[in-house]
């Protein structure tokens, strides 16, 4: 084992065992020690999952990547193991970037991943490289390949750029063989997705392009993942910066699910896009498939601009995965829910059915950019940090709509955070403007959520740092990291004009 690994386990180790359970999300999987970002390597090996991700133990910033892991049966209660990789060769001397992993005929794990270097210009000077490796394991222990890169720069087609060359989703074919897809950036400046093949995982040839960006979803994109479902083949990946489009496409880094079907030639016709998640913290899923047959995905819940301007000191780790969402395509959408195993986990439960919330009205003077105003009602037993909360509002008045019905979470005196609904203009909103955080970041996002009557049901799963909105049974989803103490566990629901509701609320333990 190279000293660069050895340190890193011996770190995390130690420095792992001064964070108490209690510092940490219950079910969502969090940063052994410092900084975490992508998921990786999402599998099932030797009956368990396994989780790792990009991994900076030494610090909460992004730094030399090194590969984490951690183990779960359910996917909701992680083990945590010692890191596999670390950049220690030279041809990932920059970093062990994003990558997937595979189990092999022979019973071996198979990670492959991209190993980040640079190389000297012609002209003098130094240029970044991304190639393709891959490392053999044991669900524990993992030694790189010797002969690593399997995939070169020399191997990608004309145009494509050397430094933009990563996150292979590697994927075992029907007929033994293997397939890796690869994020690449071609002349244009935009993204694609290239594919090649191997008949061992180990050897490897050019077969082709599976999607071109084209200029449309932002630039380069990062982190393909492809699989079949409900009928449909599905391409899930996270361009970088983009630009908005109506809301469903915000600014800087987002995510992006094409719906479609094979060509002939093998690449992606697409019938349908959209966004995977619609909030603020979300990036990089990946999916595996469970032992029944169904395809979960889980995803980095966080983002690039948000994530990199936290520089809280007192932090000991940063960085947290999606709750595991089951997936499935309904109409050319893709559809998540929470995984099912969560149920297992809901205590307590209390339900208030066909509530009138009504109040803004009394106001005289209302000012329509201030949110925060309004008489909440509260509900006995509806509160906490780790719940599983659906609430279905529809119009007091089928002829008369309300403007605006918030459901406030997180909440003590002036701290918060909420979801908005505005049936007239159709727009849900997730806002923690006020939830503690002290950056200039992202704090708001709207999507459109098309209602006939100006009903919706939102689903809340808060796990003490984090909300995840699951909009009408999981047709939309708004994800985003809380900054708020855990004392505030409030929770409340306001409206200006008149609704009802219908809350079945439930303590996660
Ligand atoms: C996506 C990403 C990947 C890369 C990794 C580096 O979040 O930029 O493209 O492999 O993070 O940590």
């Amino acid at each position: 084992m190279s000293e660069v690994l050895r340190e890193a386990k011996k770190y995390e180790e130690l420095t792992g065992r001064t964070i108490t359970p209690a510092e940490r999300p219950l079910f969502h999987l969090s940063s052994r020690v410092g900084w975490m970002n992508d998921p990786n390597g999402f599998s099932f090996y030797q009956g368990k999952y396994h989780m790792f991700y990009q991994y900076h133990p030494y610090g909460i910033i992004w730094g030399p990547m090194h590969w984490g892991h951690a183990v779960s049966r359910d996917l909701l209660h992680w083990e945590y193991l010692p890191a596999v990789m670390g950049p220690d060769e030279p041809y990932d001397m920059d970093g062990c970037f994003s990558g997937s992993a595979v189990v092999l005929p022979d019973g071996r794990h198979l990670l492959m991943y991209t190993g980040v270097s640079s190389e000297g210009l012609p002209g003098g000077g130094r240029s970044v490289i991304q190639q393709q490796c891959i490392a053999f394991g044991d669900g524990i222990d993992y030694e790189k390949y010797p002969g690593n890169p399997v995939i070169t720069t020399d191997m990608l087609p004309e145009g494509a750029s050397r430094i933009d060359f990563r996150d292979p989703k590697i994927l075992r074919m029907a007929d033994g063989s293997y397939q890796a897809l690869l994020g690449s950036r071609p002349a244009d400046g935009s993204g694609q997705i290239l594919i090649y093949q191997s008949k061992d995982a180990v050897h490897w040839e050019y077969k082709g392009i599976l999607a071109k960006n084209m200029g449309r979803y932002g630039l380069m994109w990062e982190c393909p993942d492809f699989f079949e479902l409900d009928g449909k083949h599905v391409l899930l990946v996270s361009p970088q910066d983009m630009l908005p489009e109506g809301f469903e496409y915000h600014n800087g880094n987002g995510t992006l699910a094409v719906i479609g079907h094979l060509n002939e030639d093998g690449s992606l016709c697409e019938e349908a896009n959209q966004s995977i998640d619609y909030g603020i913290d979300f990036y990089a899923p990946q999916t595996v498939l469970s032992e029944d047959g169904r395809r979960i995905m889980i995803g980095w819940l966080q983002n690039w601009d948000t994530a990199s301007a936290m520089r809280e000191e007192k932090l000991k780790w940063l960085g947290q995965m999606s709750i595991p969402r089951e997936l499935s395509i309904i109409d050319n959408r893709l559809y998540q829910k929470p995984i099912r195993e969560l149920e297992a986990h809901r205590q307590n439960k209390t339900v208030y059915q066909n509530e009138l919330i009504a109040g803004d009205e009394e106001i005289t003077k209302v000012d329509p950019t201030d949110d925060t105003q309004g008489k909440d009602r509260t509900f006995p037993g509806v509160k906490g940090r780790c719940v599983d909360m659906t609430v279905r509002i529809r119009p007091e008045d089928p002829e008369k709509l309300f403007d605006r019905f918030t459901i406030k979470f997180a909440a003590a005196g002036a701290r918060f955070s909420m979801i908005n609904w505005r049936p007239k203009e159709q727009v849900l909103k997730i806002d923690r403007k006020f939830s503690g955080s002290r950056r200039a970041i992202i704090h708001q996002r709207r999507a459109l959520v098309p209602s006939e009557d100006g009903s919706i049901s939102i689903r809340l799963i808060l796990d003490r740092f984090s909300v995840e909105a699951f909009v009408n049974d999981g047709r939309q989803v708004l994800s985003a990291v809380l900054y708020t103490d855990q004392e505030a566990d409030g929770i409340s629901f306001t409206c200006r004009g008149k609704a009802r509701v219908d809350i079945e609320k439930y303590d996660l333990i």
